[in-house]
């Protein structure tokens, strides 16, 4: 059971919740393996999906996710609602109240403005990712899949190349992985990297080779040209070759190393086809790892309430 009515970011989750997320994430895994999908710990609840932003992954899994735990699933879009028509986020969020809703996934543009949600709904509130702020759910999955592999987070050497400045995931994912006793390496070009990441405990390395060293884990970050004002590197090509993982690069990590991405992925650009399709990418399970980590969190959250 999850002691709190939200889960807005993982910077304040705590090593017990993050394990006991992670502990059922894995039952529900192992029995959609099997082909079981219908539980009914969210039977008679309404889950609505609110996006403000686009979405192939995060929003299919949480709606696989909710129905296959009995939950009827109320789908927003943002841009045929009367949203589009002006209406604010707290009379939206109002509105979804009152039609007596459980729970709402939101994501959003703007960083914090699931906070701002939850504080004014009685639904629990779960952020499917506030602009750069926080994707807790994202980190919970890559969590859940490197532990599987592994069989523990502590210790782990997790070297996360891309995007870092405007990147949702490596922030909820250094939080997480902290918590969880694992070091977080990033390695990006400067423009790329947010100041002050390293005084919330990330190393930050000053070449591939050292971010790459021994690492257990090698995830890439999409390089989000759609928040990019200005260019923050000459070319998509300098980038792939400078700061890019090809399987030369890959070779600097232990033999056993897997490799992430939270996808969307820019083929050839942060990861090489080579590295995409390698035999230890763990990519393809980080999207079934995505559907158990949301039916665990609403099966927690809906507990608590
Ligand atoms: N990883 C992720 O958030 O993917 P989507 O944008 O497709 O949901």
């Amino acid at each position: 059971m999850l002691n709190r009515k939200d889960l807005l970011g993982l910077i304040d989750a705590t090593e017990a919740e993050i394990t006991e997320i992670l502990d059922l994430a894995q039952t529900f895994k192992n029995r959609l393996r099997t082909g079981e999908k219908k539980m009914t710990h969210l039977q008679g609840k309404t889950v609505t999906i609110l996006f403000y932003e686009n979405s192939t992954r995060t929003r299919t899994s949480f709606e696989e996710a909710a129905k296959y735990l009995g939950a009827t699933v109320v789908n927003i879009e943002a841009s045929t609602s009367s949203v589009a028509k002006g209406e604010t986020l707290v009379d939206t969020g109002k509105t979804l109240d009152a039609q007596k809703n459980d729970f709402i996934i939101m994501r959003h543009p703007m960083g914090g403005a699931p906070y701002l949600l939850a504080k004014t709904v009685k639904a629990g509130v779960l952020n499917a990712g506030d602009g750069i702020n926080e994707h807790p759910t994202q980190a919970l999955l890559d969590m859940l899949t490197m532990r599987e592999y592994f069989g523990t987070l502590k210790g782990l050497k997790v070297a996360i190349l891309g995007d870092i400045k405007h990147s949702r995931v490596a922030k909820s994912n250094l939080f997480g992985l902290k918590t969880m006793g694992a070091e977080v390496r990033m390695y990006a070009p400067e423009t790329l990297i947010p100041k002050g990441i390293d005084q919330l405990g990330a190393k930050l390395c000053k070449s591939r080779e050292e971010a790459l060293d021994g690492a257990d884990v090698v995830m890439g970050l999409r390089i989000q040209l759609e928040r990019q004002q200005a260019g923050n590197f000459p070319s998509l090509g300098e980038y792939a070759a400078n700061y890019g993982v090809d399987e030369k690069a890959l070779s600097y990590a232990k033999p056993n190393a897997i490799i992430l991405h939270p996808g969307p992925v820019n083929r050839g650009v942060e990861l090489t086809s080579g590295v995409i399709d390698h035999e230890r990418s763990r990519i393809e399970d980080q999207v079934l790892s995505g559907v158990a980590v949301r039916m665990a969190v609403l099966a927690l959250l809906n507990e608590g309430r």
